[in-house]
């Protein structure tokens, strides 16, 4: 038997949906808006006054006066898998030492290896569990999770369980995505040429390795002075391309490498950060549909002067993905509407703008947006309630968690 779920008289639905969308409505708002789920996808869509209510007499309903639905948050950029903590930095970067000076001196990165190597996978599964359970308790129905703290084929498969199991046991929908590029081992850090001998073995043995095991959907490198070279990563990337890996960078963050043109060049769904970007390699992204993943977390966190130039990439013609950026070094949050916040104040972005990279933009970072991002009929019923009466009101009101009830493919979870 078909079960329905009805959505009744909310203030605003945002539908996100081009079918909807005008230059004064960006966002396809439907005030006064209904839906219908059947069976955990969307099936109707619309203003309340065009819904024949006869049609589901049997169907739950929900009574949304007053607040304002939403497609469930994407957050498409995390690092969730880790041990120990990074809180003594954090105060030493407070008195002055930059992030690169402690990852110099073997701190940063190399010191949450150190932790997350020893820690069990049940520890480690446990952590991540309740990272994710605080996203979600945010709004977040479908996150993107690496590896990447443990930089050996034994730790980065013990996080990449660890994701697996997060994905059969949560309600959020997880992506996983392999990052043994993420840092160069200490003790390959020591070694003449011991970056090259690191890549040989990431290009060589793991990756055909991870390959058969089907647990990451995408690999990610750190393209950036001291760590992986333009070369470097292009070389992992094309590997990882051939195996069948869909390709994510981490680029331009403190410097203008050319992370963003080989990401690109490799047709890579994503380059994230970003914030040293130059209008050449932005216009390559617009030209192979790469989406551009801003992280002004990291930007704040690290109490940096500058902030990606989110809406020179807008206007240019790439679209922006928003995302946590959730780690232990460079941004220890889990809450992604203080990051949307931030990029209306800290990057000007419009709160229309911010609503779509978190939804439907953020599903295309992770090549999803064919069954969410939007509130359309034939996609997943991922569907949350904010206690606002309009999505303005989320960033107008600052500082607090507007959250009401969170549906994933029709089921409440929060
Ligand atoms: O995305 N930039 C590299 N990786 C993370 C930071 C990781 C860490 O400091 O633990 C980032 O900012
Ligand atoms: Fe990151």
């Amino acid at each position: 038997m078909s079960e329905y779920l009805v959505f009744l008289h909310a203030n605003q639905v945002v539908t996100v949906d081009a079918k909807y969308t005008t230059a004064e409505n960006p966002l396809g708002v439907i005030p006064n808006g209904s839906m219908v789920v059947k069976d955990g996808s969307i099936s109707w869509v619309g203003d309340t006054r065009d819904l024949d209510l006869s049609q589901y007499s049997d169907a739950k309903q929900i009574d949304c006066i007053g607040k304002t639905l939403l497609p469930g948050f994407i957050d498409s950029h995390t690092h969730p898998v880790f041990a120990g903590d990074r809180a003594a930095e954090f105060e030493q970067r407070l008195n002055g030492v930059s992030y690169q000076d402690i990852a110099k001196a073997g701190g940063g990165i190399l010191h949450t290896v150190e932790a997350t190597r020893r820690a069990s996978e049940d520890d480690l599964y446990e952590s991540a569990k309740q990272r994710l359970r605080t996203m979600m308790s945010f709004g977040v129905t479908t996150v993107e999770a690496k590896s990447g703290y443990g930089l050996d084929w034994e730790t980065e498969l013990k996080s990449l369980k660890v994701i697996q199991r997060l994905k059969n046991t949560l309600p959020l929908s997880v992506i996983a995505t392999y990052m043994g590029a993420h840092d160069i081992p200490a003790d390959y850090r020591q070694q003449e040429n011991g970056i090259d001998a690191y890549v040989d073995v990431l290009c060589t043995q793991d990756l055909p390795q991870l390959a058969k095991l089907g647990l990451a959907d995408f690999v990610d490198v750190f393209c950036e002075t001291g760590y992986f070279s333009v070369d470097q990563t292009r070389r992992i990337l094309q590997t990882a391309k051939d195996l069948g890996f869909e390709l994510k960078v981490h680029a331009e963050e403190f410097s203008d490498l050319g992370g963003a043109a080989l990401a690109a060049e490799l047709g890579a769904m994503s380059a994230d950060h970003l914030l040293h970007i130059n209008d050449k390699s932005i216009t390559a992204m617009k030209e192979s549909g790469t989406i551009a993943t801003l992280l002004p977390g990291t930007a704040f966190y690290l109490r940096l002067s500058h902030y990606a130039p989110a809406k020179k990439i807008l206007d240019i013609g790439v679209p922006v993905a928003l995302a946590t950026d959730f780690n232990p070094g460079s941004c220890m949050t889990e809450n992604l509407q203080w990051i949307m916040t931030l990029a209306c104040f800290q990057m000007g972005m419009t709160p229309a703008q911010v609503i779509e990279s978190v939804t439907l933009s953020g599903a295309k970072a992770l090549g999803l947006e064919a069954d969410r991002g939007s509130l359309s009929p034939g996609k997943r019923a991922d569907i949350i309630q904010l206690d606002v009466p309009g999505y303005q009101h989320l960033f107008y009101h600052v500082g607090i968690n507007h959250l009401d009830s969170v549906w994933i493919t029709g089921k409440k979870v929060e």
